[in-house]
């Protein structure tokens, strides 16, 4: 059995969380496969909004098995206050949710770090979650870090103890002020540890090896989105790890052949948080409305999102990246009400006209080209079938399907799970 992906395509907060959990009832095992707490996925059902952080997004589902992959770096403190919200609502989590043994530890230090190196970057700062994201990957490939497995190893603790060490005196090297007391961070970290070591860890890649050759379907949920991959984003301000289709193989396991139907998710518009370039940014009127409409601040940092019209060049290379296979749009609501709405098809680069996205798109080298479209009056939050949209959002859709030359198979028009689109 193929493993299908559900991707953001562009700077995260696409809306993953409530397709996953639209997408759950069809799938035995959902896997998180990179990124940690810097993701903030929101699902909303029966009236209630959950915010999962390094849960997948399929733990309200009965009938599947979420796995944390090797991929995903965890921060136990974080996780064990995912587990806590969720108490409520008596899920069997011993039986529900699996973690990778390969997947590495967020340490209080690594937070620090990261708190430490932005301070550092003055004005040049990434805009992180500050959630030891970076620092954590660093330690991965260069060696040094710790993982969930090695917390069943008996020297756990002074692997620990030589790895806080060492950050404290790079902490030092930094030379910024930040404030911490280690004492308290660390007693919180190793509760959380116990709290953590209740769960099943298991050798995730085997797992689901054997899960697909009994036929179990699998959904591998990423995090974050293409135009943040630490390879294919905007780089330097993007995320640390691969959050493009490449990043299901190497955070699960999987082989590029057993890959299925690949799942893009987009905004109707555009939005992200943090710094880097964004070449259709709205600092007008417009800009403000998509804020407000889309309720437009982060769900981990609460930080209020930079929104823009929808960046077609972007949006086509993230397609191309990942292999989409079909496409998902998010928030279409959000734009009713617009008169016009514009799409941004090309960039000027140097005085050409360029469709693809060059290596370098701060604003001082790219100018957004735009086509201008009809916007649609009607409140879209109330409709359930595709007969009932407007005809000038269909020419929206058929427009982007013809420039994407991806299908788009699902429109949605509400956070809630009921407010979903199939076409
Ligand atoms: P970090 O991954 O926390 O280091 O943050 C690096 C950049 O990625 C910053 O610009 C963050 O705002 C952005 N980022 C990280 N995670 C998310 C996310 O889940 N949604 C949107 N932006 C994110």
């Amino acid at each position: 059995m193929a493993v299908d992906l559900l991707l953001g395509l562009q700077w995260g907060d696409e809306g993953k969380g409530k397709i996953v959990d639209v997408l759950t009832k069809d799938y035995d095992i959902i896997a998180r496969f990179q990124g940690g707490p810097n993701a903030g996925h929101t699902l909303e059902f029966d009236g209630i909004k959950h915010v999962l952080h390094t849960i997948p997004s399929g733990i309200f589902h009965k009938n599947a098995l979420n796995i944390v992959g090797n991929g995903v770096v965890i921060d136990p403190v974080i996780f064990r206050k995912e587990l806590d919200n969720l108490e409520k609502f008596r899920i069997d989590i011993g039986s529900r949710l699996f973690i990778s043994r390969k997947a590495h530890l967020i340490l209080p230090t690594h937070r620090l770090l990261d708190a430490a190196s932005e301070a550092s970057k003055g004005k040049a700062k990434i805009g992180s979650t500050l959630k030891g994201i970076g620092p954590t990957y660093m330690d991965k490939t260069g060696r040094n870090g710790m993982r969930i497995g090695d917390l069943e190893l008996a020297n756990w603790k002074e692997k620990y103890r030589a790895l806080a060490d060492k950050h404290e005196a790079m902490i030092d090297f930094y030379d910024v002020e930040i404030q911490y007391d280690l004492k308290e961070l660390e007693d919180e970290f190793m509760s959380a540890i116990r709290e953590l070591m209740k769960l099943r860890f298991i050798d995730s890649e085997e797992y689901i090896y054997q899960a697909r050759k009994e036929g179990k379907k699998i959904l591998a949920e990423g995090a974050q989105g293409s135009l943040l991959d630490i390879d294919f984003g905007t780089y330097p301000y993007v995320t640390s790890s691969n959050t493009t289709a490449a990043g299901a193989c190497t955070g699960l396991g999987v082989a590029p052949g057993a890959i299925g139907r690949v799942f893009g998710i987009f905004k109707a518009y555009a939005t992200r948080v943090g710094s880097g370039p964004f070449p259709t940014e709205l600092f007008d009127k417009d800009g403000a409305t998509m804020g407000r409409v889309g309720n437009e601040f982060g769900a981990t940092t609460g930080r209020p999102r930079r929104c823009g019209w929808l960046d077609l060049v972007a949006l086509k290379y993230a397609v191309q990246i990942n292999g989409v296979t079909e496409l998902m749009m998010m928030k279409g609501d959000v734009l009713s009400g617009f008169k016009k709405i514009k799409v941004c098809t090309a960039y000027s680069y140097k005085g050409k006209t360029i469709r693809h996205l060059p290596f370098n798109i701060e604003a001082e080298n790219v100018t957004p080209i735009y086509t201008e479209m009809q916007g649609w009056a009607k409140d879209l939050t109330k409709m359930s079938k595709a007969e009932e949209l407007p005809g000038t959002l269909n020419d929206y859709i058929d427009f982007l399907e013809g420039e994407l030359e991806v299908p788009i198979k699902i429109v949605s028009v509400g956070p809630d799970r009921t407010q979903t689109i199939h076409r």
